[in-house]
């Protein structure tokens, strides 16, 4: 069995805390992030997980033979199972139980894909908007790339302590609702702190911290592989809803119900 190779120190763990964000130069060796990044281009190419509606434009409004303006692959491991193996998976546990916990785990994972030159910015938002409103979290999303990340090919940058806030109001990019991609309607992003980071660095954040990635400007498509790690969420006391979600009408959806029913995954419904 692999062991994890990191160990996050007390000022790390103050700061996640404190800011809610984290950036630490690196998860995993360099030779992984090369297997990684095969892997991760060879699932793209393939379009892997397209007809399950697991790869998607996050950005875009996503019909066929329309060029993605930001690809997601949720789950990519279930199209290369070989990812389910691995040190950065590893060490992201290990980081993820010292942030949260002996309890934490993974909590799902997905591959964004920038393009180079074109690749729209991820706007700001809160991840914790896209999740199930009756339920209470602490989780964390671990982001790695798998090339370098710079201000140029869409680096994350986070407001520091806004894991401290509510759930701020949301809405689809473009006040677009076929649009799965999310936007706060307004936030103070004022000393938002930008982190480069090496091929297999990451970055860590609560599921309300309000983060972005910027445009990809590069010459070089900019791959991030995200982990998500959490401890068990259990139902709120106080009701609340996510009303940018209940108008949803995504075309990712009506895929996805089209192979719960081609699967015969709907029974008798
Ligand atoms: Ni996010």
């Amino acid at each position: 069995m692999t062991e994890p190779t990191i160990v996050l120190t007390e000022e790390q763990i103050t700061a996640y805390h404190r800011d809610g964000f984290l950036a630490i130069p690196a998860i995993t060796t360099p030779e992984e992030v090369e297997w990684l990044r095969g892997v991760y281009d060879r699932l793209f190419a393939q379009r892997a997980g397209r007809e399950d509606g697991n790869q998607f434009d996050l950005g875009g409004t996503d019909e066929e033979g329309k060029e993605a303006a930001l690809p997601q692959i949720l789950d990519p491991k279930r199209y290369a199972p070989e990812l389910a193996e691995g040190l950065f998976r590893v060490n992201a546990l290990a980081v993820a139980r010292q942030l949260l916990g002996p309890h934490a785990e993974a909590r799902g994972e997905h591959a964004i894909f920038k393009p180079a030159g074109t690749g729209a910015p991820t706007p700001w938002h809160q991840d914790e908007a896209y999740w199930d409103p009756t339920l209470e979290y602490n989780s964390i999303s671990i982001w790695i790339p798998l090339q370098e990340a710079t201000l140029e090919n869409g680096c994350m940058q986070f407001v520091p302590g806004s894991h401290r806030n509510e759930v701020l109001p949301h809405h689809s990019i473009g006040h677009d609702p076929r649009v799965h991609g999310l936007e706060v309607d307004a936030a103070e992003t004022r000393g938002a702190v930008a982190c480069p980071l090496p091929p297999g660095g990451a970055t860590i954040h609560h599921n309300r911290t309000l983060h972005y990635a910027g445009p990809n400007t590069s010459s070089i498509p900019r791959r991030a592989y995200i982990l998500g790690f959490g401890l068990a969420s259990r139902k709120r006391d106080t009701p609340r809803r996510f009303p940018w979600n209940e108008i949803k009408q995504t075309a990712r959806d009506a895929r996805a119900r089209e192979a719960r029913v081609k699967s015969g995954a709907m029974g008798s419904m």
